[in-house]
Order: C-alpha cells, then sequence, then structure tokens
C-alpha cells in the first residue's frame, strides 16, 4: 500500500473516539492528524454518529435529490459571509477545480494565480506550484507530479506569499488572470499576521477585475464559525470550502456572490458551467455536514477554547525550545499548528528548510508516538474541541519530553 503521508512508524487505525486514536495493535494515541483538519468536534461525535445511523436505515445512495441537502445549505449560507448561493459536490479537489472553470468562464480570462506554500487539490491546474529557484520576488512554476501537460504551467500565474510584490505581478498578468486564490491561513504555514496581507490582495484583485477566492477549506468552522473570512473580516468573491463541513463524510462547496454562481445555473439554451458527480449531494455527507454544522452554530464557544489550548501549546513549547537552545519552533492560528525543525522567522514557504534537521525531525516524531502522541509528518496538525485542557497538558509534556529525547539522540 502507498502512502500519501509519512509516520515514523507503520500504523494502522482501528477506531477513533474523542482526542484519540487506537491501532490496530490496540495502542491509544492522541491524534493531531484529526482526518486532515476534517474531525473539529473529534472522532465519532456522538450527534455526528446519530444522523449517520438515522441514514442508515433509509438508504444512503439514490443520485437523485433528496431532502437531506437543504439544512446544511441553509446553515452554510447563514455562517458563511460571501455565500449568497452555494453549490455542493465531493471535495475539496473538486470544490477548486469547478471554481476554476467557473472563473475562466466569468471573465472570459483563463490564468490563475496560486502563492508558494499552497494546497487546493489535486488536479492538474494545482499541479505547478511556485519555487524560489530564480527569484523570491518573482517565482516560477514547477511540476510537483509527473504526468502533468506542460501546458498547465502557462495557464498558473505563481505568486510569492506575503510578499508585495504578487501585487506588481497580479496588475501585470490582469488581462489574462481570471483568478487568484488564497487560504486565509496556509496550514503549511500557520502564520497570524495574514490579515492586513490579504486585505491588500483583496484591493488589487479588485483593481485589476481579478476574481478573489478564499480557499476555506481547513480554515472554514475551524478558524471561526464563520471561517477565516469572520476571523480576518474579509468577504471574497467566492469560497471553497470542505472538510469540517461534512462532519467526516466526503464534501466540498463552492460558496459566492450571486452573479458568479450564476455561471453553474445556466438559463434555457446557454451552456453553463458543468458539474456535477455520482455522489454529489448524497445524503450521508448531508446528514453528518448537517449534523456538525448545526453543532458548530449552538456551540460557538468551541472556538475560542480551541484558539486557546492551541496558543497555550505553542507558547510552551517555544518556551522550552527556546530555554533550551533547541532550533525548533511551533507556529499556529487557533487550532492549527505546525513545527518547524529550524529557527529564525518564516515568512513563506521559501524560508522553510527542514532538511538539515530532517533526522531530528523524524527522531522527535517517534518519540512522540512512543509517548503517546501520533504526529503524521504531514506537517499540518490540528487540535480539535475535543482535545480539553488535560490533553493539551498531556501533549505539552510529551512535546517536551520527546524535545529532549532528541536532545540526548544528539540531533540538536
Ligand atoms: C486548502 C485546501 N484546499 C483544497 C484541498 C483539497 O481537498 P480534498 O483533499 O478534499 O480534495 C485541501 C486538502 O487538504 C486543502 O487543505
Amino acid at each position: 500500500m502507498r502512502a500519501n503521508l509519512y509516520l515514523p512508524h507503520p500504523i494502522y487505525i482501528d477506531s477513533g473516539e474523542g482526542a484519540t486514536l487506537t491501532d490496530i495493535d490496540g495502542n491509544t494515541y492522541i491524534d493531531t492528524c484529526m482526518g486532515f483538519g476534517v474531525c473539529v468536534l473529534g472522532h465519532r461525535h456522538p450527534e455526528i454518529a446519530a444522523a449517520i445511523s438515522r441514514i442508515s436505515g433509509s438508504g444512503w445512495h439514490f443520485g437523485i435529490h433528496s431532502e437531506e441537502q437543504l439544512p446544511l445549505a441553509q446553515l452554510l449560507q447563514d455562517a458563511i459571509p460571501c455565500a449568497e448561493r452555494l453549490l455542493f459536490c465531493n471535495s475539496g479537489s473538486e470544490a477548486t477545480g469547478y471554481a476554476m472553470r467557473a472563473a475562466r468562464a466569468f471573465t472570459g480570462k483563463e490564468k490563475i494565480g496560486i502563492f508558494d506554500g499552497y494546497w487546493h487539490g489535486m488536479h492538474d491546474y494545482c499541479m505547478v506550484a511556485p519555487t524560489a529557484v530564480d527569484s523570491r520576488e518573482r517565482p516560477s512554476g514547477v511540476e510537483i507530479s509527473t504526468g502533468i501537460p506542460k501546458a498547465i504551467r502557462d495557464l498558473i500565474v505563481p505568486l510569492p506569499y506575503r510578499n508585495p510584490s504578487a501585487f506588481d505581478i497580479i496588475r501585470a498578468n490582469k488581462d489574462e488572470l481570471a483568478m487568484v486564490i488564497i487560504e486565509p491561513v496556509q496550514h503549511s504555514n500557520p502564520q497570524r499576521e495574514a490579515g492586513a496581507y490579504l486585505k491588500s490582495l483583496l484591493e488589487v484583485c479588485r483593481e485589476c477585475n481579478v476574481l478573489f477566492a478564499l480557499d476555506e477549506m481547513v480554515t472554514g468552522f475551524r478558524l471561526a464559525y464563520g471561517g477565516g473570512q469572520e476571523y480576518f473580516g474579509i468577504t471574497p468573491d467566492f469560497a471553497t470550502l470542505g472538510k469540517a463541513c461534512g462532519g467526516g463524510l466526503p464534501i466540498g462547496v463552492i460558496a459566492g456572490r450571486e452573479d458568479f454562481m450564476r455561471m453553474f445555473l445556466p438559463k434555457p439554451g446557454e451552456q453553463g458551467v458543468f458539474t456535477g458527480g455520482t455522489f454529489t449531494g448524497n445524503p450521508l455527507s448531508m446528514a453528518a455536514g448537517t449534523a456538525a454544522v448545526r453543532y458548530y452554530s449552538e456551540h460557538p464557544e468551541i472556538y475560542a477554547r480551541m484558539a486557546a489550548e492551541g496558543d497555550r501549546l505553542t507558547a510552551s513549547f517555544n518556551d522550552f525550545a527556546a530555554r533550551h537552545n533547541m532550533a525548533v519552533q511551533m507556529s499556529n492560528v487557533g487550532s492549527m499548528f505546525h513545527i518547524y525543525f529550524q529557527s529564525g522567522p518564516v515568512r513563506s514557504s521559501f524560508d522553510i528548510d527542514e532538511k538539515p534537521m530532517e533526522r531530528a525531525r523524524q527522531a522527535f516524531l517517534m518519540h512522540a508516538l512512543n509517548l503517546g502522541v501520533l504526529i503524521s509528518g504531514a506537517n499540518r496538525y490540528y487540535l480539535s474541541a475535543a482535545h480539553s485542557r488535560e490533553v493539551v497538558d498531556r501533549m505539552i509534556d510529551v512535546f517536551q519530553e520527546s524535545l529532549a529525547l532528541v536532545r540526548e539522540d544528539g540531533l540538536f
């Protein structure tokens, strides 16, 4: 079996409960993967489990629409600031793919602006990444997979993250640029000072008649109930969502301004933007999503609590590393966090270079695993509402013990 994430030791999960996972050998770990950010309420939340059981009593896949879609659509429309209209699909990658197609149709332009450090999914238009090999100010695009047609490179405008020179690149390409897409907080590099940059970026996009899209796949229902839009007070032309919206089942969502979303709803005789797939809007995802989003709406206090625990975990980690002069740091925005085995400020992905400390990083993951915290090596970590103060206290202890063991290994 090919794994698409690094684990310090091969592990196969048997079950999940709250903040923990249990593997097939019976070991229980505090989880930091949380289904790649999906499980904001922890594993096997009782209200989501009840919704899934209810659907299992009436059939879970029809293809034809069911009434399960409506309550989720209404909840999402109320929660997401830019959601004048919305569309369901099955994954985040589908959502960004459809959004790019619709942006081309809406603007009549073909290029898409993408920042370094991004992740917007697995389709071809997301497989050309900005690289600083030639210049940090004017990155070039490089394929991150084999099998990507050369023509894709010409359709991507690589942009440097949190760097004002991105604004000049957008201005220079405005006649060909359909949209710019950005995560409100990059899950590969969570930095809190992103707000002012996002606002300037939105203004430049407006000035250049380029659609501004927020990819809220991770930040939606995680940073705040209204996602990064609420957190930073910024409303994009449209947003792509998924993950937490589906309560743990596959889902993708595009939510946006009425005139843009009309592209998906052609008038009779118009061709329109095609979307659709076998599992779109399936009752299981809709019911699990409704239960989850309803819970978020009824318990907005989870966001302040998750953020406080994320801040506490990060502060204690960084304090310990500084006191012991270790070249490692943690960065978080709310419940999203990342551990970098390097010192010095990390502004964008171009500053991340963990190769020199790779052995230390792997040893840290292994020690933490032995001490009962599963860190996936995917460099994207999450707390959930089920990570209580006691659980985070244990994580703090395990991280400190693990760092001390890395020092004993002679790897710092
Ligand atoms: C910001 C962002 N966009 C898009 C995606 C793609 O979503 P999916 O894996 O559901 O296709 C992800 C997945 O991690 C993501 O984090």
